[in-house]
């Protein structure tokens, strides 16, 4: 449903992206992996736009949408969890919710459905975000996030810096919300074994190049850490 194709982009005069292809299945996860640096990043910012690629072209459902600003995409039901915790920390967690959903006529039932996929944020509502835990405040960015009922969820290292066993109710929310069907997932991921028990595909990225690629599933594991050890 989204397809990144032979995407050049970079910083000033620096290149980061050459000819990178990536395509995510509709309803469907692909998992970008790649050590720091390789330009995961950069290529989700190109996919929202808020970066414009030097050549080539993003597609969704068939539509180039290379030209079109951040709001223009998040209206064509796209939405965007960047790299570290993004919630207004003087917020509660509540109002950080609200904020996403006022003005939406679903608003009500998309923030009760949001605190049903991470019922931890219900006990924290009153809290200010700031002083949520790293593992909190991800949550509350993927929550914030879904509450505009996106068809297509890109996510920067959503696990990053995070204990365990929230790793693993991040996990399982991912896999939950690609199995009820109707939401695909751009997923950057440092851990191997949740990328790629969550995708359809992967691809491996490194120094802005994709290096290997193929079908996801727990099967691949060994192959993609090996392809990363290198
Ligand atoms: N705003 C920027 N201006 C200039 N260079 C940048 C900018 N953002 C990133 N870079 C550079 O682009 C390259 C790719 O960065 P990017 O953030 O895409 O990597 P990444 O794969 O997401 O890394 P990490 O795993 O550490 O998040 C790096 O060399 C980085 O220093
Ligand atoms: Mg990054």
């Amino acid at each position: 449903m989204l397809e990144i194709t032979d995407v050049r982009a970079g910083y000033d005069r620096s290149s980061v992206l050459h000819d990178v292809t990536v395509a995510v299945p509709k309803d469907g996860v692909a998992a970008v992996l790649g050590h720091n640096g390789a330009g995961k990043s950069t290529l989700l910012r190109v996919a929202m736009g808020l970066l414009r690629p030097k050549g080539g072209r993003v597609l969704l459902d068939g539509e180039d949408i290379t030209r079109l600003a951040p709001h223009q995409r998040v209206a064509r039901g796209m939405a965007y969890v960047p790299q570290g915790q993004q919630s207004f920390p003087h917020l509660t967690t509540a109002e950080n919710l609200q904020l996403v959903a006022d003005g939406r006529s679903n608003g009500k039932e998309a923030v009760a459905e949001a605190l049903d996929l991470f019922p931890v944020l219900r006990e924290l509502s009153g809290r200010r975000a700031g002083l949520l835990s790293g593992g909190q405040r991800q949550q509350l960015a993927i929550a914030r996030a879904l509450i505009t009922s996106p068809r297509l969820l890109l996510l920067d290292e959503p696990t990053e810096g995070i204990q365990p066993s929230v790793v693993a109710e991040i996990e399982e929310t991912v896999l939950a919300l690609s199995r009820r069907g109707g939401l695909s997932v751009l997923l950057v991921e440092q851990h191997v074994g949740f990328a790629m028990r969550a995708a359809q595909r992967y691809y491996i990225l490194e120094a802005g190049r994709v290096t290997s690629s193929g079908e996801g599933g727990a099967q691949a594991e060994g192959a993609v850490r090996e392809a990363l050890s290198v």
